[in-house]
């Protein structure tokens, strides 16, 4: 079985991505929407494979051989993910389906035991709407009061409105780490800081962060963060949920089912310990390996490689985008990810999204699950390219190429 190489770098990596090399509609694939799903590598599919064809079984429940060896592989991935945010203890790194999965667990079980009626959450305006929908869902449920942090026109969020949103009411604040419409990078320290100065927990929505950055939960302060699999090299239906133990241990499981339970009763039930008491029912066993492996595929690789390379890009993109007539960036942060989205005068993101995959360019159009983002800027839709750390100057310039021509198209 091939192991990640000990001398992968980000000139070298594009080679583990075997989609990559494909055509779309007759042109070489030029992937550029990596914020919706990113690519997975040869090592995380292997890894799935090897799982699948040698010791498929349910975890933590048989005295098998295969039994031990899945339940080994999947808190191996556990602690391939402690390390890769640095969690203080691999019990603190629950396995959930995705960050939405993993927000609204937060959402069912701290939320609907912490919050009541007139409280108070804060969230941001460039939410996702998975971190918009659960909250707003509460806050019918429990009669509280969502409080939104403005952004500015360059797509930063405004600090001291978010200062003056903090009262003694605010039970949480949620909080996007990198916004997956604008590219913008929150200062989500200082904003946990300011918060834990007036004793307000934090959760801190990572899904566009692990891939592209070091994430520290220790030293960001968080008391939860959220990530999925697919947007960081690994498998889709498997994501985590971190969150402190102080936390974790005093909230009430949210699903119940095998797994979750010491012992069962008609009368009485004892849940089983963390990280176990969250999760009910059979996992995506082979997600987690596959994860886990993705999460050790980044710290080979490592955030030097990536950051160096993605910078390059996210750039080299703003630079030549820029040069096309007509077009406007949405989203000019000064601390970005490789996301850039925009529009270009008088014609419909859909349109260009259309041209763009008949030349072989993948992007994504529309609103980005972010329709109170888009109303702030007054639009419904951009057309969005989002890179990694496999994507090349040279897929930038087919990207403006086929750009060019859908301007002539609709001009
Ligand atoms: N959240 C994903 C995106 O931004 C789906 O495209």
């Amino acid at each position: 079985m091939p192991d990640v190489k000990q001398q992968l770098t980000a000139a070298r990596c594009r080679d583990d991505f075997p989609i990559l090399n494909r055509h779309v509609h007759g042109k070489p694939l030029v992937y550029l929407d990596n914020a919706a799903s990113s690519q997975m590598p040869l090592q995380v599919m292997e890894a799935y494979r090897d799982y699948h064809s040698r010791y498929h079984a349910n975890v933590h429940r048989g005295v098998h051989q295969l039994s031990q060896q899945a339940t080994d592989a999947m808190e191996a991935g556990r602690e391939s993910l402690r390390r890769l945010i640095n969690a203080a203890d691999a019990k603190e790194v629950i396995f959930t389906s995705g960050t939405t999965d993993a927000i609204n667990l937060v959402m069912q079980s701290w939320g609907r035991t912490q919050v009541a009626p007139g409280d108070e959450i804060i969230l941001s305006t460039m939410e996702h709407h998975s971190n918009i929908v659960p909250w707003r869902m509460l806050c019918d449920e429990k009669k509280a009061v969502l409080k939104v942090i403005p952004v500015t026109d360059d797509g930063e969020l405004d600090l001291e409105a978010y200062e003056s949103l903090l009262s003694p009411r605010t039970r949480l604040v949620s909080i996007v780490h990198v916004s997956n419409t604008l590219g913008t990078v929150n200062p989500v320290k200082q904003i946990t800081r300011m918060a834990h100065a007036r004793g307000v927990p934090v959760l801190v929505d990572g899904a566009q962060a692990v891939s592209h950055m070091p994430v520290d939960v220790q030293d960001l302060g968080c008391d939860f963060y959220a990530a999925s699999g697919h947007k960081m090299f690994g498998p889709t239906g498997i994501g985590l949920l971190y969150g402190k133990k102080e936390h974790l241990e005093k909230m009430p499981p949210w699903r119940g089912g095998g797994d979750m339970i010491l012992s069962v009763s008609f009368d009485e039930i004892l849940y089983n310990e963390l990280p176990y008491k969250f999760e009910a029912g059979t996992p995506h066993i082979a997600g987690a390996i596959g994860m886990g492996k993705a999460a050790e595929y980044l710290m080979t690789l490592g955030y030097e490689e990536i950051q160096k390379q993605e910078k390059d890009l996210l750039d080299y993109a703003t630079q030549q985008l820029t040069a096309v007539d007509g077009v406007r960036i949405i989203g000019t942060a000064r601390e970005k990810s490789a996301v850039v989205s925009f529009v270009v005068d008088g014609i419909h993101p859909h349109d260009i999204g259309t041209i763009l995959d008949f030349e072989g360019v993948a992007v994504r159009t529309g609103h980005h699950c972010t329709q109170p983002l888009m109303e702030r800027y007054g639009l419904t839709a951009t057309t969005r390219a989002s890179m990694a750390v496999y994507n090349r100057r040279e897929e930038i310039d087919l990207l403006v190429h086929a750009l060019r021509e859908a301007i002539k198209v609709f001009r």
